[in-house]
């Protein structure tokens, strides 16, 4: 365990798909921090699913709202975050995560994605798309600000506990 003074909020980002939602409430449990998923949260809040949000209001919508819930979160005691795979899109939100999180950019072979999404998925921003194909643009535009984040962590393949070990692995060298 880390010393109660280093205990910061943890931010984890990346492409959906990558399983932050459900590393991040594992990972919370070992640490002992509360969990929040952004997207979870967004959905409380607007009494609708992101999807619902995405088709009645509009993706620029969505952004703004996220960006209030990310801001709210990151100025609150620490946690685990899992964001959203566009939140880092923003840069107050950006901003906010150097300032507040030890940011960790959970990156994994698109092809792994794909097979994980390409099954159920329903995300607006894959809907009607090849998933892979999708998630390339997506990259394209997003691993440049994803690799700003603090720590980057391979999750490729493995379970979501290798996941969780990797992660913890590294912000212990990172001493958080
Ligand atoms: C999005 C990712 C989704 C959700 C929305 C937009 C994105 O979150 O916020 O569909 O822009 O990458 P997950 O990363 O939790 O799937």
């Amino acid at each position: 365990s880390f010393p109660l003074s280093s205990v910061r909020t943890i931010a984890l980002v990346g492409l959906m798909g990558v399983g932050k939602s459900t590393v991040g409430r594992r990972l919370a449990a070992r640490l002992g921090l509360p969990f929040a998923d952004g997207d979870q949260v967004i959905e409380e809040a607007a009494g609708m699913t992101v999807n619902e949000i995405f088709a009645t209001r509009g993706e620029a919508e969505f952004r703004a709202g996220e960006a209030r819930v990310m801001k709210r979160l990151l100025e609150g005691s620490p946690i685990v975050l899992a964001t959203g795979g566009g939140a880092v899109l923003n840069a107050d939100t950006r901003a906010l995560m150097k300032q507040h999180a030890v940011s960790v950019w959970m990156r994994a072979d698109l092809k792994v994605i794909a097979e994980r999404v390409g099954r159920r998925d329903t995300r607006p921003l894959l809907r009607n798309r090849d998933p892979l194909t999708a998630l390339n643009d997506l990259a394209k535009a997003r691993y440049p600000i994803y690799s700003e984040a603090d720590l980057t962590v391979d999750v490729g393949g493995g379970s979501h506990a290798q996941a969780v070990e990797a992660i913890l692995k590294q912000l212990r060298r990172f001493g958080r």
